[in-house]
């Protein structure tokens, strides 16, 4: 039994198994598992989560000092909760139908199914008056589940991702569950105020509550919905970036890729909202413009393998390669190509070495809840080197004001973004990136958790009202 549990769609682990047989584990990929993990090892908790392999029952087990309670899901439940309502509906709705959102009968079902197994595991493992943190839209019904099996458990829900506006939200078949569920906890946090308001003015419009200001009036009880933006691990970035091993890999990359004058850089889960074929189309077309040169400016593009059975991915990463390989293809020299894209999951010392190493960070999501790599790439730099490009759509872009804020959507104007990024001079640099580091480094993730922790605690304990 824990006092402090955390529930997530995936264990910030995932199950391997080598070439041999042999099983490991591996980081799961993801904002969610860089922003816990660090305040599950001060607190002690348990994690209830997916071991991200299918049909597997596994006993609870402490790996790298993480208490990690599994919850199976069989083949089906990854195909329709897991790759169909949580990753073909419910993203999709949420980042803007960039790609058009599914709407199936039964993957409803396995979402309802699943969710239930969730909240009966968080209820076996929650001791008397735990607190429970439940993480992201996989997991919306939750709450209320949870709520009805152990009233005696305080209830936080935290969104990692957007929260749409009503006109897409309303084409939900299942909207009305989805705000009951989320209403079952007593704190709900969103990334933006914006989101948060939001939210309220939907269960208004839907259930009919009362509502003063950010305090929903439900079932005799006072839900919150507020925002707490994420963000990262400043001290762990810090500790990283003084080694001497991660600072000679900096130089090492620069001198590999040919010592340009300039390395810009992208690091991403393979996803569609994360802009990657825009940036990639502004950064062909500066090279054919002559704006940038082959050799004096070189792209670094890293993209984490993620959803790879869902189609609209699998569609993503066949353009990627394709755009890659033809940009490549007309302005790279034998041994020198003008893009380097690596489709891999890096340790984060490397990560660490390639924000180093870059000059120009380029961000540019379609749409994003925060974006950690934005603030990763912050933290990093205490030199005060460095220009972060970040879009507008970034959840991120409302604190670092001082970033190259452009839209993604507009090709001229990320083009005009870069080059001016990439040429502006090394004083007007410092100075955006110390506005940013004050932000990023007086916020962590660390002050993120203890905020919500606090609100959730000081919120009156449902039983009591
Ligand atoms: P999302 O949660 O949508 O994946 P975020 O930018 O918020 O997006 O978080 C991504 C996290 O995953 C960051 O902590 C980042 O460092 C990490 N990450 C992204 N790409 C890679 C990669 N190729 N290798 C290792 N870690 C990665
Ligand atoms: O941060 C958003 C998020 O969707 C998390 O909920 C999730 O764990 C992560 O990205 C990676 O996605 P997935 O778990 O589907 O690989």
């Amino acid at each position: 039994m824990s006092d402090f549990v955390v529930v997530a769609n995936r264990l910030p682990v995932d199950r391997v198994v080598g070439p041999e047989g042999e099983v490991g584990w591996r980081r799961s990929p993801g904002g969610l598992v860089t922003a816990i993990t660090p305040l599950m090892r001060e607190r002690d908790g348990a994690w209830i989560g997916w071991t991200g392999a299918a049909d597997e029952e596994a006993e609870s087990f402490t790996e790298d000092g993480l208490r990690l309670v599994p919850v199976p899901l069989s083949a089906d439940d990854v195909e329709l909760y897991y790759e169909g309502f949580s990753n073909a509906t419910l993203w999709p709705l949420y980042h803007d139908a960039i790609v058009p959102p599914e709407f199936h009968r039964t993957a409803w079902d396995a979402y309802v199914r699943v969710n239930r197994r969730f909240a009966e595991k968080a209820a076996e493992v929650a001791d008397k008056g735990a607190l429970v943190w439940v993480q992201d839209y996989q997991l919306q019904l939750v709450p209320k589940m949870l709520r009805e099996l152990r009233p005696d458990v305080r209830i936080g829900f935290f969104l990692h991702i957007p929260f749409p506006p009503g006109e897409l939200f309303f084409r939900l078949p299942w909207r009305k569950e989805i705000v009951e569920g989320l209403l079952g906890a007593d704190l709900v946090g969103f990334q933006l105020p914006a989101a948060a308001a939001n939210f309220v003015r939907l269960s208004r419009r839907l259930l009919d509550v009362r509502v003063h200001g950010s305090m929903v009036h439900v079932d005799g009880r006072d839900v919150l919905a507020e925002a707490f933006p994420i963000s990262v691990d400043v001290d762990e970035l810090t500790d990283l970036i003084h080694r001497p091993d991660v600072r000679a890999r900096a130089a090492q990359v620069r001198k590999e890729l040919g010592d340009p004058a300039c390395i810009l850089l992208g690091v991403d889960r393979l996803d569609y909202t994360k802009g990657i074929t825009q940036r990639l189309e502004a950064f062909g077309e500066l090279l054919a413009d002559g704006a940038f040169k082959p050799g004096e400016a070189v792209f670094v593009q890293v993209a984490t393998p993620s959803r790879e059975r869902v189609e609209q991915y699998q569609i993503l990463r066949d353009d990627i390669e394709l755009q890659v390989g033809r940009i490549n293809g007309e302005f790279g020299q034998l041994g020198n190509p003008v893009i380097n894209y690596m489709h891999t999951s890096y340790a984060r010392e490397e990560l660490a070495a390639l924000y180093l190493a870059a000059d120009v960070m380029v961000v540019t999501p379609l749409r994003d809840g925060m974006n950690l790599v934005a603030k990763e790439y912050v933290a990093c730099h205490e030199d005060l080197r460095g220009a972060l490009v970040l879009s507008e759509f970034a959840g991120a872009a409302e604190e670092l004001r001082r970033a190259y804020l452009v839209n993604p959507y507009d090709v001229d104007g990320l083009k005009r973004i870069l080059l001016e990024a990439v040429r502006a001079d090394s004083r007007d640099l410092q100075k955006r990136m110390r506005a940013m580091r004050r932000r990023v480094v007086d916020n962590d993730v660390a002050r993120w958790a203890s905020e919500f922790l606090a609100r959730l605690r000081s919120s009156t304990p449902s039983h009591d009202q």
